[in-house]
């Protein structure tokens, strides 16, 4: 596409020349005779670059320009001053000029400078749109991702979340479902109203269901006054609720009536009320499964399952585990903290049954404990650093021989796996091991391998 100049000069002959030369060279010109002229071009459309004498009828080059960094345009201008007039030019840069030429001035200096200052235009254009790419990529309300699986998720996320769409979110404990729940809400247009939590796993069934759906006065013994239930509270905005693989059947039926109906009676009354509220929901369990054992009305399955986002447990994304741990140590505020290459191996290795959580609970941790500015292998806890011999980064673990072996045993088994993964070559197998080379030498030569 043609980039546009803006040339601006009272000067008729000035206009015309500059007019020629530059359209020679493939660009649209537009031209402007005063600086109201070229205000009211500018408000039209702005162009990618302006030619701006400094010497015009009010409002002169300097104020055009003087105004038009004010209101934000921050496209390249030129300016052309008079000769000699050194004090003018300072000024023009001082005001956001992105050069100045005194008059006269050759032609093929005014291209180059065009040229130039369109190339750094464009630079800066593009460095605004990588930062804001970047700030949109790692402020989805704190979620760290780099893995495929979750970038995708994060891609899903993003998609779903202006949308009202009821959204499902799997996931085994501690893997981020109510973080996503969180961010579906931070990024919808919903987001100036309440997000509401309510889990259903830690509540009797009366007490859930008056919790959701509210009560009135004389509801039963205690109900004092009247109070509003969670979809209530939540009108406008966000009901997250957690765990719902846990929710009896009598509250299953209340809530699929809601879902289909977007209204309900506080306990003890009669008057529908009638609620706008984003469902998403979560469970750790296998709904399924659930619905197989007739634990789970399948029609509501369908109302909760429109958009369903299965967060994969954190061994299956190790990729993830060094930005997780420079964002939970940067989360701690640990300062210089860093962890060592070799137990960022051994953090990577481990299987992590309580997932991110697990993880941040163990940096928490030992970013308070650990004493040095690198943190080690010793300050892992036994569990993690138990994975030594065992694992190697990105790999699966060696196969432990069936229960009852002696450590002799299970030496040799572990040598010989890392022997065959490894094509023979002892530098690696030792590696794989956590071992020297001597020392796996020794240990064959013990085996007679
Ligand atoms: N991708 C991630 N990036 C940064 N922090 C994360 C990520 N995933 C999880 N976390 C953090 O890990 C902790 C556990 O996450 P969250 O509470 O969302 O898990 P959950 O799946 O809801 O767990 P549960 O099923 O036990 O309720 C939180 O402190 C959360 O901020
Ligand atoms: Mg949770």
């Amino acid at each position: 596409m043609k980039r546009r100049v803006l040339i601006a000069d009272d000067e008729k002959n000035m206009r015309w020349v500059l007019g020629q030369a530059l359209s020679a060279e493939g660009y649209e010109i537009i031209e402007a005779a005063d600086g109201k002229e070229v205000l009211a071009a500018i408000s039209e459309q702005p162009p990618d670059l302006m030619v701006l004498d400094h010497k015009m009828p009010a409002p002169d080059g300097m104020e055009v320009l003087r105004r038009l960094r004010a209101k934000g345009h921050t496209f390249p201008i030129i300016m052309l001053t008079a000769h000699g007039n050194v004090a003018s030019a300072v000024e023009a840069m001082k005001a956001g000029a992105s050069e100045y030429l005194t008059k006269p001035f050759d032609l093929e200096e005014l291209k180059l400078s065009i040229e130039k200052a369109l190339k750094v235009g464009d630079l800066a254009a593009e460095v605004t749109r990588l930062r804001e790419e970047l700030d949109r990529d790692y402020d989805v309300s704190g979620i760290v991702a780099a893995d495929p699986a979750m970038l995708n998720i994060i891609e899903t996320t993003r998609k779903v979340a202006p949308t009202s769409a009821t959204v499902m979110i799997y996931g085994e404990s501690g893997t981020g479902k109510e973080l996503v729940a969180r961010a579906l809400h931070t990024l919808s247009n919903r987001a100036s109203k309440p997000f509401v939590s309510v889990s259903a796993g830690a509540l009797p069934e009366t007490l859930l269901e008056s919790e959701l759906f509210g009560y009135e006065k004389g509801a039963f013994t205690g109900a004092m006054q009247a109070k509003p239930g969670r979809f209530e509270l939540a009108n406008g905005g966000t009901l997250f609720l957690d765990e719902i693989g846990d929710i009896s059947p009598g509250v299953q039926v209340k809530l699929l009536r809601v879902m289909q109906e977007r209204t309900f009676e506080r306990l003890g009354g009669t008057r529908p009320i009638e609620v706008d509220v984003r469902v998403v929901a979560a469970t750790n369990r296998d709904l399924q499964q659930l619905i197989a054992d007739g634990a789970f009305r399948e029609d509501l399955y369908y109302r909760l399952n429109v958009v369903p986002i299965t967060l994969p447990p954190l061994r299956q994304r190790p990729s993830e585990i060094p930005l997780l741990v420079a964002h939970f140590l940067e989360k701690q505020k640990a300062g210089s903290k860093h962890i060592s290459a070799e137990a960022m191996n051994l953090l990577s290795e481990y299987q992590w049954p309580g997932n991110v959580r697990e993880l941040e609970n163990t940096i928490e941790r030992i970013a308070i404990l650990s004493r040095n500015d690198e943190i080690g292998v010793e300050d892992l806890p036994a569990e993690v650093r138990a994975g030594v011999a065992m694992c190697s980064p990105g790999e699966r673990c060696f196969v432990l021989p069936e229960a009852g072996v002696d450590l002799e045993e299970v030496e040799l088994e572990f040598v010989k796996q890392a022997l065959e993964r490894t094509g023979g070559t002892t530098p690696k197998a030792a590696k794989l091991l956590g071992l020297t080379t001597k020392t796996l030498e020794a240990r064959m030569e013990k085996y007679g391998l």
